[in-house]
């Protein structure tokens, strides 16, 4: 790990009478980093890990900014996927990342909800079953995070949230802002920014037969089948059968991957099985999970690049270094209860949160890989289209700004603003932006951030 990373700071320290830790938080030395576990609730403990950017500059006009970054799944590790695989400062293979978001901001990751990689809960009736659930523990763990921290406090606090994570960025945005208004929060939100979001289900399931066709990956056949499905999904919502709609979203899924000979959810033009980030993340897809999970043993098996097995740098290599990691905890990249525990809450819409959010004044980004089929930006800009906002009209009426980056002169992307909602269509980067397209990301995420750090 990363030199002069020998712990020492313990903050807190409470040693149960069963002999493991229930919040402890501890560091490295230079302070650069810290890690603890938070007790949300009775017998639930989350675990967090807050890395200090080298790059920080104190500009009293331009605050240093945080990225608290919100993985999907449900039940991805944050401390896994986002840290080591996407825009933390070690690659999986424990190497510098040169595209770290750590160059622009301090960045927290957790992982959330509780049952979650390192976090745990000791009863199985303890894990979240809605949003608002998740969005009430990650509250909690923000207060003892960022109360007693003068510095922190000082920072605003940026939701960065990728897939299914953008549920929880929404709700958790509305009950920051509730905790902050009744005095029990102390941090100021600097704006939500949802990536590749599952903020619609029933948008997304209506775009992919469509979106799949005009690519060539159907055929009317297979149109006609998949909005059959979408249809009887749209009814299961409408008469809120949430858990129901959950089971037919997965046989969709089914019935678009046989009917493609299996398109890559994550990135439709990708068809090797190289897709840079682990299958196993099986983010949203738990009907194919699967053919997922032999891809990535395969990929894993056959990559030139990934020297060390991600489940040993978690289990093992990880674990050494944090030292608070109860022994019986196994660290999982996906963890299935937590999916489950969501299934009646999962196709549930957070579109009028979103309006609620836009209402408030707070700075709504929305940012979308172009080649993501899960997550389509056709999907997306239909939900968009749904708010109740009044700068809508005007927003979309705008042109948009091409994005450039680096050295190359090809177009990365375009950009539309309007008053607080913000919008970047990330040309070449399928469902895990960051890792598809670092360079225009990085740039993306100092201006979503207004980040003082030097370019
Ligand atoms: C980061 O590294 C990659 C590959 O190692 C390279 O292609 C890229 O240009 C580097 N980016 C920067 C900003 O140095
Ligand atoms: C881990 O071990 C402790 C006792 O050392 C026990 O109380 C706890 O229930 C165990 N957790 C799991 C998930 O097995
Ligand atoms: C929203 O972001 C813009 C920059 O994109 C900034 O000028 C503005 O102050 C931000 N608003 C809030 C409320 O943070």
């Amino acid at each position: 790990m990363r030199k002069g990373s020998l712990y020492v700071t313990v903050l807190t320290l409470l040693l149960l009478g069963d002999g493991w830790l229930a919040e402890a938080a501890r560091g490295t030395e230079d302070g650069s980093e810290e890690w603890g576990y938070v007790e949300v609730r009775p017998k639930a403990h989350m675990f967090w890990w807050l890395y200090r950017s080298p790059n920080r500059v104190d500009d009293p006009s331009k605050p240093w900014p945080v990225v608290l970054w919100l993985q999907g799944g449900p039940g991805g590790s944050g401390v896994g996927i986002g840290n080591f695989k996407e825009i933390g400062p070690l690659d999986s293979n424990l190497k510098p990342r040169n595209s770290t978001w750590l160059q622009k901001a301090d960045l927290l990751f957790v992982d959330n909800p509780v049952g979650t990689g390192y976090s745990f809960v000791e009863d199985p009736g303890l894990f979240v079953k809605t949003d608002e659930e998740a969005a009430t523990d990650l509250t909690t763990l923000l207060r003892k995070i960022f109360n007693r921290n003068e510095r922190l406090r000082k920072s605003p606090l940026y939701l960065v949230a990728e897939s299914y994570g953008g549920k929880y960025a929404v709700t958790l945005a509305l009950s920051v802002l509730k905790a902050i208004e009744a005095g029990k929060l102390k941090l100021k939100l600097g704006g939500v920014a949802l990536g590749n979001s599952w903020i619609s289900p029933e948008d997304f399931v209506f775009s992919w037969a469509p979106l799949l066709k005009d690519v060539s990956r159907l055929d009317d056949k297979g149109v006609k089948k998949s909005k059959r499905v979408a249809r009887k999904i749209r009814r299961q919502l409408r008469s809120r059968q949430y858990a129901e709609a959950t089971d037919s979203w997965s046989e969709l899924e089914g019935l678009i991957l046989s009917s493609s000979n299996s398109v890559d959810f994550y990135n439709f033009l990708s068809d090797d099985g190289t897709d840079p980030v682990s299958m196993e993340a099986a983010e949203l897809t738990r009907g194919v999970s699967m053919k997922r999970c032999f891809g990535y043993s395969n990929y894993l098996k056959t990559s030139a690049n990934q020297d060390i097995n991600f489940d040993t740098l978690m289990n093992v290599i990880v674990k050494k270094k944090l030292r608070i990691i109860p022994a019986n905890i196994t660290w999982g990249e996906q963890s299935g209860s937590v999916f489950s525990a969501l299934q009646g809450d999962f196709m549930k819409p957070r579109i009028e949160e979103v309006d609620e959010l836009l209402a408030k004044g707070v700075n709504v980004t929305i940012y979308n890989g172009q080649l993501d089929l899960i997550c389509a930006t056709k999907g997306v800009e239909a939900w968009v289209k749904k708010l109740k906002w009044k700068g809508l009209k005007r927003f979309l009426s705008l042109d948009r700004t091409p994005l450039y980056c680096g050295t190359g002169s090809g177009t990365r992307g375009f950009k539309r603003s309007y008053k607080n909602l913000h919008f970047y269509w990330i040309l070449g980067a399928g469902h895990f932006v960051p890792v598809d397209q670092p360079c225009v990301s990085l740039d993306m995420i100092a201006a979503v951030t207004q980040s003082p750090a030097s370019t």
